[in-house]
C-alpha cells in the first residue's frame, strides 16, 4: 500500500536474527528439532531498547501519524564466515526469529507500506535467497520484477526523493568515518549528472552498524546521507577489528520525516553499558581516597599542636 499522506519512514537494519548477541524475541524461539531457544540477558536489553523505538520514540517523533517500514538490509544472520555464534544455523529457525521480531511491527496499524532491502550475501545467502524468503512471509511491497526484497530503492516521500541500498564502505579509524559517507553523495550527484536525472534529496546506508549523518544544503534544502545503526551487539569478528574493538555498538534505527519546511532525520542511537571494571577502584575513587587520607594525617596532628599549646 502506498499513501501519499504518509510523510515518515521508519528505517532498521541489521538485526542478524539468528545471532546469539543480536535481538531475538523476547519469549525465545521453538527450533526446528523441538527444542527452544531463549535470549540471554543481553539480548533482552536489546528488545527493551527494540520496543523503547518502536512503542515510544517512533510514535513521539512522527506525532502519532503513519510511517512507511524499511528493513534495510541483514535480517538475517545466516551461516557466514565459519562461525558458530548462531542460536541454530538452520535458516528456517533464523527466518522463524526474524518473522517473530518484525511481524508486530509490520502488521501495526501505523505501518502503511513495509519495504525490505536485501543486505550482505554472506549472511542473507547468494543473491540474498534467505530475505526474500523472510520479505515474501511478511508480505513485503514487490519491486517492478515480483521480488519481495530487493538491492536497491527509490522512495518518493512528499515529493522528496530517497536512495536505500545496504552497502557502504566502512573504514577503521573514527577521524574517516564520514569519508565513504560524503563520497557516497558525491558518486550519486555525479551519475545523476551523468545522465540527466534528478539527484536524491536523501541517501540511506547501513552495513557499517554505526551511524553518521553528513548534511549538506542544495537548491530544494538540505541534502542528507546517513548510516543507520543496528540491532547485534560485538561479534568476535568486531573484537578483531580497528575501530569496531575499542568502541561499544550503536543499537537503534532512524525515523525519516517530511517536515513541514525540509526533510530531515530523528535518530535513535543507544548504546548497551561496557563492561564491568575488574580489580581495584576507579581513578577518581583512589584519587579522593588518598585525599581524605592526606587530611585526616593534618587534623590529627593539628589538634595535637593545639592541646600541647593549651597545656602551656
Ligand atoms: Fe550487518
Ligand atoms: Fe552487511
Amino acid at each position: 500500500m502506498t499513501d501519499r499522506r504518509v510523510r515518515n519512514i521508519v528505517v532498521v537494519s541489521d538485526l542478524h536474527a539468528g545471532c546469539r548477541v543480536a535481538i531475538c524475541p523476547r519469549d525465545g524461539i521453538d527450533l526446528d528439532d523441538g527444542g527452544h531457544y531463549r535470549p540471554s540477558g543481553l539480548q533482552t536489553k536489546l528488545c527493551d531498547l527494540w520496543d523503547h523505538f518502536h512503542h515510544e520514540f517512533v510514535p513521539r517523533v512522527t506525532y502519532g501519524e503513519p510511517w512507511h517500514l524499511v528493513v534495510n538490509g541483514d535480517a538475517i544472520d545466516g551461516t557466514h564466515h565459519g562461525s558458530v555464534t548462531q542460536v541454530s544455523q538452520n535458516i528456517e529457525d533464523q527466518v522463524d526469529m526474524a518473522t517473530a521480531i518484525l511481524s508486530p511491527i509490520v502488521n501495526h496499524h501505523k505501518c502503511a507500506g513495509y519495504y525490505h532491502i536485501r543486505g550482505t550475501e554472506a549472511h542473507v545467502g547468494k543473491s540474498g535467497q534467505y530475505e526474500e524468503q523472510l520479505a515474501k512471509r511478511l508480505g513485503a511491497t514487490k519491486d517492478e520484477h515480483n521480488r519481495y526484497a530487493r538491492w536497491l530503492m527509490w522512495f518518493n516521500l512528499c515529493g522528496y526523493r530517497i536512495h536505500f541500498t545496504h552497502h557502504i564502505g566502512t573504514t577503521g579509524s573514527s577521524a574517516y568515518e564520514a569519508t565513504a559517507v560524503w563520497k557516497e553523495l558525491v558518486e550519486m550527484f555525479t551519475e545523476a549528472g551523468r545522465w540527466g536525472d534528478q539527484p536524491p534529496h536523501m541517501i540511506v546506508r547501513s552495513h557499517r552498524h554505526r551511524f553518521i549523518e553528513c548534511r549538506s544544503m542544495g537548491a530544494h534544502g538540505f541534502i542528507n546521507t546517513f548510516t543507520t545503526p543496528a540491532w547485534q551487539l560485538k561479534t568476535p569478528f568486531s573484537h578483531k577489528i580497528p575501530g569496531a574493538r575499542t568502541s561499544e555498538p550503536q543499537i537503534g534505527g532512524v525515523v525519516i520525516r517530511a517536515g513541514d519546511e525540509d526533510l530531515y532525520i530523528r535518530p535513535f542511537v543507544h548504546r548497551i553499558e561496557p563492561p564491568k571494571t575488574e580489580g581495584g577502584r576507579e581513578w577518581a575513587e583512589e584519587q579522593a581516597s588518598k585525599s581524605r587520607t592526606r587530611s585526616g594525617s593534618r587534623n590529627s596532628t593539628g589538634s595535637r599542636r593545639s592541646r600541647s599549646r593549651a597545656k602551656a
